[in-house]
């Protein structure tokens, strides 16, 4: 069934880009963009900061209960809120990218999430981006993108973001980190990532922002067409 909003899903490994190409394609829209990824990484810091056993389920299902979520959109940074408090810039910190990907394995916490995701794309336009956008959360999405990229383009780019942020790492952890996540991300039980079978792959190994925008555009305005 046909979504009333027109939602747009872009799927992918870590580091491939899908938050710059979909920022960018919501404002060139007027979209909300949703970054589902910064949800979970909310939700680690909340665990990390309460001491939370990824052992214990009751204590998880207990802290699920009183974590809330919310974006604040602008036109130059989306802010996420957790519990009202502002930590967008905490959450991409290095001790929550090293322990999100087995928080987001967790079948409570992906229930929760994508709850709150189908929610969100129930009254408005949206671009969201994430691992199983286009498979769990909106199997009927409008249009499903599916972004690549190798894996040293990939290093590469969170290299450069960490280190524009003064985050102290080397090549070798973030190297492994990605490594550790692609791997935990794709054979996790509770919806892996995977391409969904109508998803456009976008491989923007060498491609600049430009071009991929291009390209996502012309997609959006074929599934406009297909109706
Ligand atoms: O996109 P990101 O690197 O900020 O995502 C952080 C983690 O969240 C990543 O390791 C996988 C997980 N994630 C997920 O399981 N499902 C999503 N829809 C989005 C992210």
């Amino acid at each position: 069934m046909a979504h009333k909003n027109f939602i747009i899903a872009i799927d992918g490994f870590s580091s491939c880009g899908k938050s710059t190409v979909a920022k960018a394609l919501a404002k060139e829209l007027n979209y909300i963009f949703i970054d589902s990824g910064a949800m979970y990484r909310a939700v680690t810091l909340y665990f990390l900061r309460h001491a939370i056993s990824l052992d214990d389920k009751p204590a998880i299902v207990e802290a699920l209960a009183n974590i809330h979520i919310d974006f604040i959109p602008s036109t130059e940074k989306t802010q996420i809120l957790l519990n009202g408090e502002d930590v967008s810039e905490e959450i991409r910190q290095m001790h929550v990218s090293n322990m999100v990907s087995e928080v987001s394995a967790i079948k409570e916490v992906r229930t929760a999430m994508v709850a709150q995701q189908q929610q969100l794309g129930k009254t408005k336009h949206i671009v969201m981006d994430g691992r199983d956008i286009g498979t769990t959360v909106f199997p009927d999405a409008n249009l499903k993108i599916f972004m690549t990229a190798s894996p040293s383009v990939r290093a590469e780019r969170r290299f450069a973001e960490l280190a524009a942020k003064g985050e102290s790492t080397t090549m070798e952890e973030v190297v492994a980190n990605l490594a550790h996540r692609d791997h935990i991300d794709s054979t996790r039980e509770e919806s892996p990532l995977r391409q969904a079978e109508d998803a456009i792959v976008l491989d923007n190994s060498d491609l600049t922002q430009e071009e991929q925008l291009r390209f996502v555009i012309d997609e959006v305005q074929k599934a406009k067409l297909k109706g």
